[in-house]
């Protein structure tokens, strides 16, 4: 049998790996200042997140949500006192798509509606609202196009004002639009959003699965603007590289036997991966680390002349490039062993891990001018 060969490939494959480290199949090492799409958040491999993992495996590794798991209520304890959400409730699942699905599938069932708004350049995920809520019609199939979904421009107030009435069930959001090219809402506009939707009785979700898990400096994206959305959803950072999502609900939503449910979610093994994050996350002060690493980099990178614009908070950072420069990724990956994201058509992403050091930021810096001011 084939791979379904969905993936655009680089031909490198990582082995072995270590805090912001890989090293390939071909003995080579690069630094990771991507993190698998914003996923290693504490580090790869973290020692204290390899022993939680093969602890448990001794243990029990899965049942199912028909019996009680106390892991999952130690993880939404643990998770509600670091978020700063401790009356929130927790729904696990798998993925980040999966999180954004519940969240609107959760909007709808409370307010009996199903429009919603979303907005240009967003990303939700690939599946059926999730997708239907991304702003990008090449992998929306017909099936999943069905929705009652209108996309707005980010930060333009008149027109949120002209469209949130009360035939909408929910406004979905990025913390910060990763995807999309590290787009930032302003905290102006992410009040206004949550006091419009009051208003009009529509439920606001905040799609943290990229700019959350203490990415910016605070645990969450939309914590730098004071409001406190309906739904907030998790997955990538949240277990390190184990494959785990969540929904945040607010203590107003009330739940009934069955209204949500998944095979996978909260396992236990997840659970554990979880906790050890928000474990290393608290112990190693990783939040305060990140913003002040990211704010560094992101003075530096404004220094450099031949870059067009920096955006972005703590350690989610993009910039753009100008035509001249648009081969940089390529050559940062295979002059300098460097990994770094892209956001079409002319952006570099930077999502390390929250524990990048000081001298690995220094070190991508360097190659950064080499190759933009040789
Ligand atoms: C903001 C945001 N939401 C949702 C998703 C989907 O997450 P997953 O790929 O885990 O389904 C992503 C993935 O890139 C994302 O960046």
């Amino acid at each position: 049998m084939k791979l379904f060969d969905v993936y655009p490939l680089f031909p490198i494959e990582p082995v072995k790996a270590q805090g912001s480290w890989l090293w390939t199949s071909d003995g080579k090492k690069y630094l990771d200042l991507y993190g698998g799409h914003a996923v290693i958040s504490i580090g790869h491999n973290h020692p204290h997140w390899v022993a939680s993992l093969k602890d448990q495996l001794d243990k029990i590794s899965f049942y199912s949500n028909s019996v009680k798991n106390s892991l999952q209520e130690k993880l939404a304890e643990k998770l509600g006192q670091v978020s700063g959400y401790p009356d929130y409730q927790l729904f696990l699942c798998n993925s980040g798509a999966e999180a954004n699905e519940n969240a609107l599938k959760l909007a709808s069932f409370v307010t009996g509606k199903k429009k919603v708004i979303a907005f240009k350049k967003s990303f939700h995920g690939r599946t059926s609202g999730a997708v239907a809520s991304t702003d990008n019609p090449k992998i929306v199939a017909p099936f999943n196009a069905g929705h009652d979904i209108a996309f707005l421009p980010l930060n333009d107030e008149p027109a949120l004002i002209s469209t949130l009435n009360h035939e909408v069930a929910a406004v979905i959001i990025e913390g910060i639009q990763g995807v999309g090219g590290i787009q930032l809402p302003s905290d102006s506009f992410l009040r206004l959003l949550a006091a419009k939707c009051k208003e009009a009785g529509a439920l606001l979700i905040l799609d943290e699965v990229q700019s959350g898990y203490g990415r910016t400096g605070k645990f969450f994206a939309h914590q730098f603007s004071g409001i406190k959305p309906d739904l907030i959803t998790l997955a990538k950072g949240m277990g390190n590289g184990f494959p785990v999502g969540g929904v945040l609900i607010a203590p107003g939503i009330e739940p009934w036997s069955g209204m949500l449910g998944t095979t996978f979610g909260g396992n236990y093994l997840a659970c554990v991966a979880s906790l050890a994050v928000l474990e290393v996350i608290e112990k190693e002060n990783l939040m305060s680390h990140a913003q002040s690493i990211g704010d560094h980099l992101i003075h530096a990178i404004k220094k450099i002349s031949a870059i067009q614009e920096v955006r972005g908070r703590g350690l989610m950072i993009g910039f753009d490039l100008p035509q001249l420069h648009t081969d940089l990724r390529h050559h940062l990956l295979f002059r300098h062993q460097i990994f770094t994201g892209e956001a079409k058509p002319n952006v570099v992403r930077l999502l390390p891990s929250l524990a990048l050091l000081k001298e690995e930021a220094e070190l991508f810096l360097h190659s950064l001018h080499l190759e933009l001011h040789p």
